[in-house]
């Protein structure tokens, strides 16, 4: 995993860390890999990519779908700008886009500071380890003492990079434990969804600025208006009299 490599040097750089974190919240590390090769190279610092226009970063984006995320991601770049990287969980979750759970992913893989946190992977350890006779759904206030207690305090990128990977494989022998957990969230079908419509729009408008018209004659859905109208008040999408166009 590319983002598991340090600069030349050994360390980590935070900007990359957290693209690599945002994107993998809600989409797996085969399909995360590519684009977020493909984004490095496009906007390798915090600066580039708070100078380039939104229609730019949804460009790369397209295919990884939730594209909030990326709308997120480049205002965070901008209210970063030319300061000091975040390294506190307060200033990080200040950030759009980035929950306490990123912020403390971002904490241990960027700076290697011992902060529990606790995603899909990380759950079906604790799950498998604590509570494989529970008969009620496990709640994360009940992991997160178990992960603080066994943290390891002098090698917590590797200790995260470790249960990660370990969580992963157990769900290939075990199967997916979080579903024992209070917070398991199927993902919901994307065939014939808002999210697949919201897909479209987007991809379309990233060739070339669309009538209403144009775009009822790509997308035939009944909800296209009404998909269309919440991106443009997300500022996803912008619009003049005639078209619809991705925001500069
Ligand atoms: N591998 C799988 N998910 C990861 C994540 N969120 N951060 C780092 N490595 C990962």
């Amino acid at each position: 995993m590319p983002w598991r490599l340090p600069d030349h040097g050994g360390s980590f750089d935070p900007y990359k860390i957290m693209v690599s974190e945002i994107m993998l919240q809600q989409t797996q590390v085969g399909r995360v890999e590519p684009k977020y090769k493909e984004f490095i190279v496009r906007f390798p610092d915090v600066q580039r990519l708070a100078e380039a226009p939104l229609a730019d970063v949804l460009k790369v984006w397209s295919g990884l779908g939730y594209n909030r995320r990326a709308k997120f991601l480049h205002q965070a770049a901008q209210q970063i700008g030319l300061g000091k990287f975040p390294q506190t969980a307060a200033e990080l979750t200040k950030l759009p886009g980035i929950g306490t759970n990123t912020a403390a992913a971002i904490l241990v893989y960027a700076f290697n500071q011992p902060v529990p946190f606790i995603e899909t992977n990380i759950r079906t350890v604790y799950i498998h380890h604590y509570f494989s006779e529970a008969t009620e759904p496990v709640d994360d206030k009940q992991l997160m003492p178990l992960i603080q207690e066994t943290l390891d305090q002098e090698h917590p990128r590797e200790w995260f990079w470790a249960l990660m990977d370990y969580g992963a494989y157990l769900k290939t022998t075990v199967g997916n434990l979080s579903r024992a957990s209070k917070h398991y969230a199927k993902q919901s079908t994307f065939k014939g969804s808002r999210r697949q419509i919201r897909g479209q729009i987007i991809k379309y408008l990233n060739e070339s600025p669309q009538s209403l018209d144009k775009l009822t004659q790509n997308i035939k859905d009944e909800r296209l208006i009404t998909v269309l109208e919440e991106l443009v008040s997300e500022g996803l999408v912008a619009k003049t009299k005639t078209s619809y166009h991705l925001p500069t």
